[in-house]
């Protein structure tokens, strides 16, 4: 009865907010003047810890002006479990009634008010209920109440999730933007086919499982990788930008209601260690997203000193360092204006007892016992077609990872840091097990600047890197005991259309005549990738041997600015526009000899954007069943949950003796 009323309440709430369903919303997780967060639909794993915000709005200005904007200050929130009778929140959780905030904000709502610069105010009173946890499984509904007869309900589900564990070890890899036809591309340039058969297949390709995930943000349909990967490391889903919390409306990034992750509840409860190796910024969404907490993933300086130190003036777990942290981003560790404030955060590891090493040689020469973090330049890391064939490309960076500004040439792989993190993680893990996050960054960096060649050089690497992954835990007999999963954080919108005959397009003066030089259907021909005529790169086995095959394959994506194409590999990386004035035209200098096409982009795009589509998941290990069919990236985290057996109750609880979880421990509801 209960679930009724509330669907009730909910629909007339949105019935009434005038801009509902609208791009520019006042707060998108929040369709009525009432927000709770987490909001309507969140899942919960049991024993997650977790933070209540409640905010009531009251619109000073614009279409929705109501209460004078006067927020209701004496607004009530209670919870229910499965239908019994709803207590008074912070009763429940034996909290002390939190303090009353207030902020004000303000939003656009449309396009219109944008361009005049009319935004509409918004007053708020606002109470934060922090570091809960929900033991027993089941729905739960809380109801926000204002404004004398208004309320915004919420119904959580606090999974069953098993206690048994069935992996040991977790290794997830994600190719970032990565989607199928990119996999289908970059098996083309890579491996022979003869008479339509491919002779070599790709690492996922012989995954026994595969899903299918759907990437959607908590508010917007296209996602980004912040929020997507939070989504797939907390089992909540989030808004552009943000990760690990709820995107609540003040203007302080920290102050947002949190989850915990995967790696937090791994290792405070369970006590097992994790890592993470990135090709871009460890500080970058997808690797500071396994321990971050902001609604803002440009706070590349915090989020590094939160995956070392926790979360900074909250009590929240402090257990959150990894073993092992290898990639780039240097500039977040050598003291300066970007590491947290201006400190040495090498010293810091360091003082932690982690090895730190900044380039290859001394990667490889790490021993498997202590814990290593590894920074190989400043920025990110360049791809492997830069490391690989144009290596003239490296020259000039001026970024070395001590933060002078000579040149990082000694630089390692995605294959070298997987393995030796792998080593390190299964060689230190104990009875505890590890969870391992490899991401090939680049693949969707790349794809942004519309550097396809680089894009597909980078996703070749990420499947060589599990190739060797395996190869190494079949050698030290961890292979039956690791579930491994492979998948990405949300897509691109590319796929190849044809061969391109450069020479031929380079030969037209006539722009439109170029066009002729894309063959379709029966001229697109057979992949000139993979010819034994030009092997001179010496990448070996499962890369292309020629980069540059006079028959090009014919690719694009659908969001692009204005560009200019011939389909030729870019010897170096690719700029596809200029900035003149506030918009962005096609590169005079991109594409030489190529024709230009009209961006389908606002014109201050610079490059692509991500796109709508599912991506794939291949899982191979013991729990591998799990991950077939169509699902959403939250059931990701909980999949992998169940893996490793991450339920808990309330007797085995919090497994912490650092007297930090106080609240979720002092009192518990509905026993
Ligand atoms: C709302 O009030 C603010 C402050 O007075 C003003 O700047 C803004 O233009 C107003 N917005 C609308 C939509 O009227
Ligand atoms: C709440 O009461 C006000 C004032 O009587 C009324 O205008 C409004 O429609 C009511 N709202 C709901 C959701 O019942
Ligand atoms: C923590 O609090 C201090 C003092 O109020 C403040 O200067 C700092 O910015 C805060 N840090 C974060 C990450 O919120
Ligand atoms: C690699 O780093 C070590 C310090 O860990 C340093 O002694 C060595 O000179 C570096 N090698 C290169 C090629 O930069
Ligand atoms: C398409 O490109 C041409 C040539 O640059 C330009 O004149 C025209 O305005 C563009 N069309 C749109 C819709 O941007």
């Amino acid at each position: 009865m209960f679930s009724k009323l509330s669907i009730a309440a909910t629909a007339l709430a949105a019935l009434s907010a005038p801009v509902a369903g609208q791009t520019y919303r006042r707060l998108g997780s929040c369709p009525s003047l009432g927000c709770v967060l987490p909001p309507d639909q969140a899942d919960f794993l049991p024993g997650q810890l977790f933070d209540l915000r409640v905010e009531v709005h009251a619109p000073v200005n614009g279409s929705e002006a109501a209460h004078d904007g006067k927020p209701d200050e004496k607004f009530k929130v209670t919870i229910a479990k499965d239908g019994e009778k709803p207590r008074d929140f912070a009763d429940a959780f034996g909290l002390d009634e939190p303090k009353l905030e207030k902020w004000d904000f303000q939003w656009y709502e449309d396009l219109f008010a944008e361009d005049a610069d009319k935004p509409s105010v918004v007053n708020v009173a606002a109470k934060a209920y922090r570091k809960l946890a929900l033991y027993e499984p089941g729905t739960y509904t809380v109801t926000l109440s204002y404004y004398g007869n208004e309320t915004t309900t919420a119904e959580w589900t606090v999974r069953d999730v098993s206690k048994e564990r069935k992996a040991k070890n977790v290794i997830l890899f994600i190719g970032d933007g990565m989607t199928t036809n990119m996999i289908t591309a970059a098996r083309l340039i890579a491996h022979k086919a003869i008479n339509g058969k491919y002779q070599s297949l790709m690492k996922m390709d012989e995954f026994p499982v595969i899903g299918h995930q759907m990437t959607h943000s908590l508010d917007s349909y296209i996602t980004d990788s912040a929020n997507s990967a939070s989504a797939l490391y907390s089992g909540h889903k989030s808004s552009v930008n943000a990760m690990g919390v709820y995107v609540d409306s003040s203007a302080d990034h920290f102050d947002d209601p949190k989850v915990e992750t995967i790696v937090e509840v791994f290792k405070r409860v369970h006590k097992g260690i994790w890592g993470a190796v990135s090709t871009a910024l460890l500080a970058d969404a997808t690797p500071a997203a396994l321990s971050g907490h902001s609604r803002s993933r440009y706070d590349y300086g915090a989020l590094i000193d939160q995956a070392l130190n926790g979360v900074t003036n909250f009590t929240w777990t402090k257990q959150t360092g990894p073993d092992v942290y290898f990639g780039a981003g240097a500039e977040q560790f050598f003291p300066n204006g970007n590491s947290y404030q201006g400190k040495d955060i090498y010293d810091q590891f360091a003082d932690k007892d982690f090895q730190v090493v900044m380039n290859r040689t001394s990667l490889l020469e790490l021993g498997e016992d202590d814990k290593a973090l590894g920074v190989f330049c400043q920025g990110n890391l360049p791809v492997w077609l830069d490391r690989n064939v144009y290596t003239d490309n490296l020259k000039g960076l001026e970024n070395d990872p001590a933060g002078g500004d000579g040149d990082a040439l000694d630089l390692p792989g995605l294959t070298d840091m997987t393995t030796k993190a792998v080593e390190i993680l299964d060689s230190r893990k104990g009875e505890e097990g590890f969870f391992l996050m490899v991401e090939a960054a680049s693949v969707d960096k790349q794809m942004h600047a519309l550097d396809y060649d680089r894009a597909l050089g980078d996703l070749l690497e990420l499947d060589d890197a599990i190739r060797a992954t395996i190869k190494l835990l079949e050698e030290r007999g961890s292979l039956e005991e690791t579930q491994i999963l492979v998948t990405a954080d949300h897509g691109h919108g590319f796929d190849v259309y044809g061969s391109a005959d450069t020479e031929y397009l380079e030969a037209q003066d006539d722009e439109r005549a170029k066009r002729r030089a894309i063959g379709t259907y029966a001229n697109s021909g057979e992949s000139q990738y993979t010819q034994p005529r030009n092997v001179k790169y010496g990448t070996g086995a499962n890369f292309p041997t020629d980069w540059e095959p006079r028959y090009a394959i014919a690719a694009g994506v659908g969001a692009h600015p204005d560009m200019r194409e011939n389909y030729k590999v870019h010897k170096s990386p690719r700029s596809p526009t200029v900035r003149i004035g506030d918009e962005y035209y096609a590169n005079p200098e991109d594409g030489e000899g190529g024709f230009v096409t009209n961006g389908t982009l606002a014109t201050d795009e610079a490059v692509g954007v991500h796109s709508l589509t599912d991506v794939p998941v291949y899982a191979w290990g013991p729990c591998q069943d799990l991950f077939q069919g169509t699902f959403n990236n939250v059931d990701i985290f909980y999949k992998i949950s169940e893996c490793l057996g991450l339920g808990v109750d309330e007797e085995s609880g919090d497994g912490g003796d650092d007297g930090e979880c106080k609240t979720s421990r002092r009192k518990r509801q509905h026993n």
